[in-house]
């Protein structure tokens, strides 16, 4: 049924999901890890999906689906890095034209990174990558901001 379901669709349903995935659950971990489980498998176009906490200066890789990863990446460095210091999600539509990109699995074509903030300051980025060039558009922006809203409010 779901490969006659466009973005959008998709991401009611997945909002929902996430919804009752985390209602109650007060431990943020298990919400960032069931959070990331959802997103991955909710999208057959994308490849890794998942978080990075900001700790001590810099990102550092949390709860995640996908290939293994960078485990430290610098404040302001990559695209994960540009979102937490611009405080805005940032949507690469070809990760070859982004100056310092970090290819951390190489089919890594498109990416989006969702700042998340705690007592107005960053405290993880929420970073998606696709193998598909511009696969990310404002419909994922919409909602995965909505996600990450959800996350903001759970209590840590
Ligand atoms: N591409 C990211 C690094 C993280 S991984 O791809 C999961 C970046 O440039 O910040």
């Amino acid at each position: 049924k779901r490969i006659f379901m466009n973005k959008a669709a998709r991401y009611e349903d997945l909002l929902r999901e996430i919804r009752g995935l985390i209602a109650g659950v007060k431990d943020p971990l298990a919400n960032y890890a069931n959070t990331a489980a959802a997103i991955y498998h909710t999208f057959p176009d994308i490849n890794w999906a998942g978080f990075y906490f900001f700790k001590d200066g810099k990102l550092v890789l949390g709860p995640f689906q996908g290939r293994p990863a960078c485990v430290f990446i610098s404040a302001g460095k990559g695209v994960c890095g540009t979102a937490a210091e611009t405080k805005t999600t940032l949507v690469v539509e070809d990760v070859l034209d982004f100056p310092g990109h970090i290819a951390c699995d190489a089919r890594s074509r498109s990416e989006i990174v969702v700042p998340l903030m705690r007592n107005r300051k960053v405290s993880a980025v929420l970073d998606i990558d696709s193998p598909m060039k511009s696969y990310f558009d404002r419909t994922d922006k919409k909602y995965l901001e909505a996600i990450v809203s959800l996350l903001e409010t759970t209590s840590s």
